[in-house]
This record gives C-alpha cells, sequence and structure tokens, in this order.
C-alpha cells in the first residue's frame, strides 16, 4: 500500500533564507514553487532521487503549520508517504483506530489528495499520505 518516502518536508519562516543551503551548498534544484491556498504556505520542491524535500513557509499565520512553526520552531515539519490509493488508505487507518488529522482527503501542493496522520497516532511525527 505504501509506494516511497514522497518528500520529507521542513517549515522555516522565511523560504528565501532557507533554500541557499538546499540549493547552492547541497547543490540541489528548484523544481517546483507552489502557494498552497489550503494549508497557508508557500512551498519549495527540491528533488533527491526519487523522494524530494519540501520546504514550507507559512504565509496564514492561523494555519496549522504556522501553529506548528509557533510551537516547536522551525524544522522537519512532516513525512510524507506516498500511496496507491487513498481512501484505502484512510480506511485502513480508521478500521486500525488510527486518529486522523484528515479524516477524507484534502488537496495538497501538486494538487494531489493526500491527508494527515495525528502524531499522536504515529509515535509523535505527523505523517502525510499522498496519492
Ligand atoms: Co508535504
Amino acid at each position: 500500500m505504501i509506494k516511497k518516502i514522497n518528500h520529507i518536508a521542513i517549515v522555516t519562516p522565511d523560504l528565501a533564507a532557507a533554500t541557499p543551503f538546499w540549493a547552492e551548498a547541497l547543490g540541489l534544484t528548484v523544481a517546483h514553487r507552489e502557494h498552497v491556498a489550503e494549508q497557508g504556505v508557500d512551498v519549495a520542491m527540491l528533488p533527491i532521487g526519487e523522494s524530494s524535500i519540501e520546504l514550507l513557509q507559512p504565509t496564514d499565520m492561523t494555519s496549522g503549520v504556522a501553529r506548528f512553526m509557533e510551537k516547536r520552531g522551525p524544522g522537519i515539519h512532516h513525512i510524507c508517504l506516498e500511496v496507491e490509493d487513498l481512501d484505502v488508505a484512510l480506511d485502513r487507518l480508521k478500521a486500525a483506530a488510527v486518529p486522523l488529522i484528515n479524516e477524507e482527503p484534502t488537496i495538497g501542493a501538486g494538487g494531489r489528495r493526500m491527508a494527515f496522520i495525528h502524531p499522536k497516532g504515529t509515535g509523535g511525527v505527523l505523517v502525510e499520505l499522498y496519492e
């Protein structure tokens, strides 16, 4: 059901200040930039092999990402697992009584269907499922 780690997301207060480490010092390429209104973030994707680093800057200070950064500071925000079928994955997690932030799929970067699993069900890690 899980295909791969799609990306690891890092939250930063300043995308322009955070990007040079990844792009210039490490030599990765910013392949994609996007504003995701549903999540209240600006996003930059830097592919590494079949996965990516996703840099997130909150643009809406009431968003979940902004509240996360306020509480925990900048750093790793979530890991994203790519699934074959998000509906099947969510049904399976519900059957296992895993707490979900999104009971139903929502729309993320690239217009793709995604849902977050609550960290209290994963040992403290915010996990995104991405179809
Ligand atoms: Co993500």
